[in-house]
Formats: C-alpha cells, structure tokens, sequence
C-alpha cells in the first residue's frame, strides 16, 4: 500500500452545523436540474461497490437493503454502483448484461423511491473492464503461461536446447535478471499477474473494443432506462476500459489513441451510441478523471479538453474522480489480483487520514475548478459533479461557493452516515457520525468481502434480526438513526 513520505494525521473537523433554516437556504439544499433530472439538493452519493450481488451478477435482497438504507437518508442522487454490461464472471458485482437483469434492477429503483419518499433521483454506472488475472506462483508461470521464445533462448544460451529446460532455467534465476530476459510484458505478468491493456492490438478481441462498445453501453442504458432509473453514468473513470481508452498512455495506432482527439474517440462513439438508442430525454452523463496521477498520463490540461468535448456533445453531467489505476498499483501477494487503489494513484483517488501536508480533504479541487471554468468558458452549463473527502456542511457549501462543483459528491461520508443528508437538513447536524477516513471500507473493497463501516458494523450483532456479513461478524448495514429524525 503507497503512502504519503510525510505521514500527517488530519482528523475531520466538521465546524459549525447549520440550523434547519440556514440549511434550508443554503445553496447546497437548492434544487438543481441535471438533464432531464430534478434533483432537489445538490447532493450526490457516487457509485460504491458494496459486493452484494450474486455470483452471477443478480440483485440479492441484501443488494436491496443496501440502497435502502442510503435512500432512507435522501440525498439529491444515487448513483448505483459500477454495474457490467458485458457477461463476464467478476463475483458478486452487479450486472446489466442481458435483459433478464431488467427485473432485479427494477427492484433497486422502486426500493429507493420508497424508502426516500420519491425523494432521491437513481442513476446506475456502466462498466467495462478487461480481463485481470492473479499474480501466479512462479512455477505455474514458467510451466504453463509463459509462451517461449527465441528471445529467451538467446538471452539463456539455449538456442536448440529442449523447452523444459528453457523453462527450468528461467525459474532459476532471480527477479533482477528475469527483468533483462523477459520483456516488459512478461514481466509484469509474472510480477503482478496477467492484466489486459487496451493497446493490447496483438489480441483481436482488444482490436475489436471500438466495434462493440459503443452497442454494448448502449443495450445496457436501454435496460437501465427499462428499469425504471433516472439515467445512467458511463464509467470512463480509474482502471477500467474507457478511462484506459482517455488515457495518455494510450497509443493505439487505429484512430483511437495517441492525441487528445482519437483518445476521446471512442468515448464519444459510446455516448453518441447511448443517446440514439434512449433518446434526447434521458439522462445521460460520465464519470472520468480530472487527473489519472500517474506518471506519463492525462493530467488536468487533457481533462478539461475532454470536459469541454463531452459538454459539446451533449453529456448532461460531468462527474469527476481522480486516480485509481493499475499502472502503480502495489505488487499483490502470490494468488491475489493487482488492485488499483494501492499506489499513489490510488491514494489520490481514495486518500486516508494519514496524509501529507495537503490533507485528504478537496485534493481534486484545483484540476476539478480548472475543468469547470473551461466547460463555462466555452458556453456550456453542463453541470459539474466533484469532491472527494466532504464531510461537514460548511466544507460542502464552501465547495460549491469556489465554484468547484455544481453538485457535491459524498461517498465515505454517507457510508458512515447514511442519514448525513437528512441531519444537516433538519438542523440535526451535530448528531452526525463523521467519517474518519481510515479507509477500513476500502480495505474490504480490496479483498471482495461485503464493505462495511467500522464505526457502525459491530453495533448490535445481539439482534438477532440483524444481517450480517457472510462470516457473521459484523452488520451489513448502518442502524437507524435513533431517536429517528
Ligand atoms: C467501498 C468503495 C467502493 C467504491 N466503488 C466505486 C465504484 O463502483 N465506482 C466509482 O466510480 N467509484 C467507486 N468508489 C470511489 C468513490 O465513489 C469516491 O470517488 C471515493 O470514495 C472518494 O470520495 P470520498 O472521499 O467522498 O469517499 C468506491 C469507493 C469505496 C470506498
Ligand atoms: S470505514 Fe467508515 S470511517 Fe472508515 S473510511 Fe470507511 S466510511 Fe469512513
């Protein structure tokens, strides 16, 4: 896991709560049109993988209770978590692949309508991912995925020897050599584990991606406009196939890497794809990177001119992260996969409490202010959607007033607090339980168990209506709010 050189601990420092009536005035509690979306408060809760489908991708009723108990808070937005248009076997991570998925996705929209009134507007993210794969034990590597070369055997001295001994003599030698013997690729497969890249052109189906993404994404929005959602978030964000696509190290030779203009290609192939097939009056917009922080990536320059394309296309918000990709990902244990919020990136994407002296609170907001000030220097009101460790109200209004964001986004905090939204509304702020941002939620993410908050997931387990996680050890959503607001 990367870490900051200094290791400063910032703990939250939440402030004055608002009472009832300033909230109520308060531009962060105004209402505000996102395409043909009413959201009654700037409010947005951004997709959170919480591993709760099944195995093959189907909304189970702890999925339900998971949602429910964030709509019970009503915040402006819900965005459903990342959710994959494509078959593939990833766990317990929702999928929207088939229209048999349309009737269990059906069920999230009407349990948050209910549980918030009909308050909370639902939006679902479309993901794509290519193939990730373990790191694998040395032995299995050399014996069986490594294909020979005469590379190899030129490097070894072992121009005509027979293969096996090729192999035995590669799992000799140590890690400093191999890097000399294996290319870059090999290597990283033997050292992290095989992963696909979009410049991947040796391999058709990677080829190929340009030609299928574009209907794939938008068979899922048509599902997800079925299902009852208010619209859709096209995850063009961290490690996955879009964002791989808008990255600066893309240098596919086919039209669809290299400059700014044949990057952002593809990601306006699909969302020009999604808007014929659900129309100018669905809500359609994306999430992406106001910087990948890597070395050799886009940074804030690359991602206002995506900004400004996306707004002229049409894209009716613009939702911004930072980080969380592979190219730094920490090396995983043998027998585990590379998880992209493990380097510096990740950090940037999803920083804790121990930090260096910028804190983990608002480190988007320079490249996000900038993103923001291009998209209205070129005519356009698309709205905005940012943060990134917002947990007090003053902190979030403070956001919008910057002209930072149009719509502020709370993830670790409404995890910690469902009902954040609600307290600060009603005036019941100082009753919040503040997110420390000890990254214990992540941690889970990381290792595909069911994500949980360590301030509420021990509380109550004598209950035995309580649901726990899979190992019984602990609740799988936050208690209510007691005495109820
Ligand atoms: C458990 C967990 C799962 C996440 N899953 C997603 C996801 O599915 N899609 C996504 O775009 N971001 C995902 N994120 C990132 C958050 O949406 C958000 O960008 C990040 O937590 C920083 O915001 P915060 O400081 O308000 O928590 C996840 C974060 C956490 C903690
Ligand atoms: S476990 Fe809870 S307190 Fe810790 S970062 Fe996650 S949401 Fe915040």
């Amino acid at each position: 896991m990367w870490r900051p050189p200094e290791r400063i601990r910032h703990d939250p420092q939440p402030g004055q709560w608002p009472t009832a009536e300033e909230a109520v005035r308060s531009k962060l509690f105004s209402p505000i049109r996102v395409g043909s979306t009413l959201l009654s408060s700037r409010t947005w809760v951004p997709a959170m993988v919480p591993w709760r489908a099944s195995e093959s991708g189907e909304v189970t009723p702890a999925v339900l209770d998971w949602y429910r108990r964030f709509a019970e808070g009503r915040p402006g937005v819900i965005v459903i978590e990342a959710t994959g248009i494509a078959d593939v076997a990833s766990g317990p991570l929702l999928r929207i692949s088939h229209d048999s998925h349309i009737e269990g996705l059906a069920s999230i929209v009407h349990a948050v309508r209910e549980a918030s009134g009909g308050e909370t507007r639902v939006l679902i993210q479309l993901i794509d991912f290519l193939t990730i794969r373990r790191r694998p034990e040395p032995a299995r590597f050399f014996e069986q995925f490594l294909t020979i070369t005469d590379e190899h055997r030129r490097h070894l001295d072992l121009l005509h020897a027979d293969e096996g001994l090729v192999r035995a003599r590669l799992r000799e030698l140590p890690d400093e050599h191999l890097q000399r013997v294996l290319t870059a690729c090999e290597f990283n497969d033997y050292s992290m584990g095989y992963r696909e890249r979009v410049t991947d052109m040796q391999l058709s189906r990677i080829r190929d991606l340009p030609k299928r993404l574009p209907a794939d994404f938008a068979a899922a929005a048509r599902r997800a406009r079925q299902a009852g959602f208010d619209g859709v978030e096209l995850h063009y964000a961290h490690a996955y196939t879009m964002a791989s696509f808008l990255s600066k190290t893309n240098d596919r030779g086919d039209g669809y890497g290299g400059s700014v203009t044949e990057r952002l290609r593809l990601p306006r192939e699909v969302f020009a794809a999604v808007r014929r097939e659900v129309g100018s009056d669905y809500t359609v917009g994306c999430r992406f990177l106001a910087d990948e922080c890597i070395e050799g990536g886009s940074d804030q320059t690359d991602a206002a001119a995506f900004a400004v394309a996306f707004a002229a296309d049409g894209f009716d918000f613009l939702s911004l992260s930072r980080g969380g990709k592979f190219d730094d990902a920490r090396q995983p244990k043998i027998g585990e996969a590379a998880y992209p919020y493990t380097g510096r990136s990740g950090y940037e994407c999803m920083p804790s409490y121990y930090s260096d002296e910028k804190g983990p609170f608002g480190r988007n907001r320079v490249a996000v202010h900038a993103l923001r000030e291009a998209v209205r220097a070129a005519g356009f009101e698309t709205p905005i959607i940012s943060g990134g460790g917002i947990y007090g109200f003053a902190q979030a209004e403070a956001w919008l007033d910057e002209g930072n964001a149009d719509i502020v986004s709370i993830a670790r905090q409404a995890l910690a607090d469902p009902d954040w939204f609600r307290k600060v509304r009603s005036g019941a702020g100082a009753t919040v339980r503040v997110c420390l941002y000890t990254n214990y939620c992540e941690a889970l993410d990381r290792r595909h168990r069911e994500v949980t908050c360590e301030l509420w997931d021990r509380e109550g387990l004598s209950d035995p209506s309580v649901a726990r996680s899979k190992d019984g050890k602990r609740r799988l959503v936050a208690p209510p709010t007691d005495p109820p607001i």
